[in-house]
């Protein structure tokens, strides 16, 4: 037999971007990347949110960094631009995480529709590639690349009257699956988390009874998740022990998917 391999689950000194990092699940995995001594990029929309993320996770002192960042995913010279500067202030990158995202519903017959349809792919799917492009010359300099794509169970099923965020998520998924296969040689790892139910910004709105009703009927757990809890699974697909896992489709969702009835 051969020796046992001692593969290393530490990403202290890696480089990470996280879009959409002020709130919610994104947030939650720049403070545990940076409780594990990673340096992160902490971006999003609004420079003082970032700010503030950045703040609380300096005020934690964790071992890792944070550097704040605004940056719309939308904006493709941002994209280089907050790249370069996360390289420049880092010293390379290692880890891309595509989280930001919102939920706007429309029919097909609504008048918004096309703008949400657009708005939906540019912002969930297309900035996905982009970044992707944007950091794939940095990942390749990395011993440990990995791109953990944030999807949903939308992705693989649909609510009503969100048909843009569906085909968004399906989208990601798809992505990940292409980008898998493509980068493969390369020892660039490429997954996606597709979350259920979490408590975050995009769910704020919901009621405490309306989430408890809906927890209890769809989902095993009987709860909404924490998005610490994704972030925890995040974690796991960009370790170094990682190598193995790629093109996978990671379920985070107290087992909404696999329930019938
Ligand atoms: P959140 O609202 O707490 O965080 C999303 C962040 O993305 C916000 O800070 C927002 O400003 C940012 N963002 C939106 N548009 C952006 C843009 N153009 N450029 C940069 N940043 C932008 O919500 P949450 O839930 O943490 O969302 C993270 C990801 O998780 C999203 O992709 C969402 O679709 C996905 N997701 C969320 C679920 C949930 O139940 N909360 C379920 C499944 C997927």
């Amino acid at each position: 037999m051969e020796p046992y391999k001692d593969l290393s689950r530490s990403i202290a000194g890696h480089t990470a971007i996280i879009t959409g990092a002020a709130s919610g699940m994104g947030r939650a995995s720049a403070h545990l990347f940076a409780s594990q001594g990673a340096k992160v990029a902490v971006t999003d929309l609004d420079q003082a949110k970032c700010d503030a993320v950045a703040q609380e996770i300096a005020e934690a002192g964790y071992p890792g960094d944070a550097l704040a960042m605004a940056l719309d995913v939308t904006d493709p010279s941002a994209i280089e631009t907050a790249i370069a500067a996360a390289v420049d202030a880092f010293g390379g990158l290692d880890i891309v995480v595509n989280n930001a995202g919102f939920a706007r519903h429309a029919l097909i017959e609504d008048e918004h529709y096309p703008q949400v349809w657009s708005d939906s792919l540019e912002a969930m799917l297309t900035a996905q590639q982009r970044i992707i492009r944007a950091s794939l010359p940095h990942l390749r300099q990395s011993a440990h690349p990995r791109i953990v794509n944030i999807a949903s169970t939308e992705g693989q099923g649909a609510t009503p009257g969100n048909s843009p965020y569906v085909a968004a998520k399906h989208g990601v998924i798809g992505l990940t699956r292409g980008m898998a296969v493509d980068l493969g040689r390369e020892g660039i790892t490429v997954n996606c988390v597709c979350p259920g139910p979490i408590r975050t910004g995009i769910t704020e709105a919901i009621p405490e009874e309306h989430k408890e009703i809906y927890a209890k009927r769809r989902v095993p757990l009987r709860r909404y998740g924490f998005p610490e809890e994704v972030a925890h699974i995040t974690l796991s697909l960009v370790l170094p022990s990682a190598s193995f896992i790629t093109g996978a489709v990671i379920p985070v969702d107290g087992g909404l998917t696999i329930k019938n009835a």
